[in-house]
């Protein structure tokens, strides 16, 4: 099973091909995904510190892209668990105003992913 590792080094392990998203909230993270996983909000966002995937959804690409994030940030809910990763959560229901962290996403990656590269995938060595 993958590893999860956050930052201040909590290990969490992860079914294989969970969403992130979901691996962090089950694994008691309060993460928030205000937007139920549709690659919308960027409220689940996470930086990744090692095993950054070298794929992206065009849908994840679309919204970091809008949203000046693309190359800083990638969406949990858009990122699969199939290797081992080191995160940072950025954003947490207790260090926010909001009552509830958003619909709880779908298992599978909503909307229906189509996979690219990475855009600055190989360029981090
Ligand atoms: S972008 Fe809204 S939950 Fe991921």
């Amino acid at each position: 099973m993958p590893v999860i590792t956050l930052k201040d080094g909590t290990k969490l392990e992860a079914a294989a091909n969970r969403r992130l998203v979901l691996a962090l909230e089950d694994s008691g993270i309060d993460i928030l995904h205000r937007c139920g996983g549709h690659a919308q909000c960027t409220t689940c966002r996470v930086r990744f510190i090692a095993g950054e995937p070298e794929t992206m959804t065009d849908a994840e690409r679309e919204r970091l892209q809008a949203r000046g994030l693309l190359g800083t940030a990638r969406l949990s809910c858009q990122v699969l668990c199939d290797h081992d990763m080191r995160v940072e959560v950025v954003n947490r229901l207790s260090a926010s105003d909001f009552t509830d962290p958003g619909p709880r996403p779908d298992e599978a990656i909503t909307p229906d992913p189509v996979w690219g590269a990475r855009p600055d995938a190989g360029s981090q060595g």
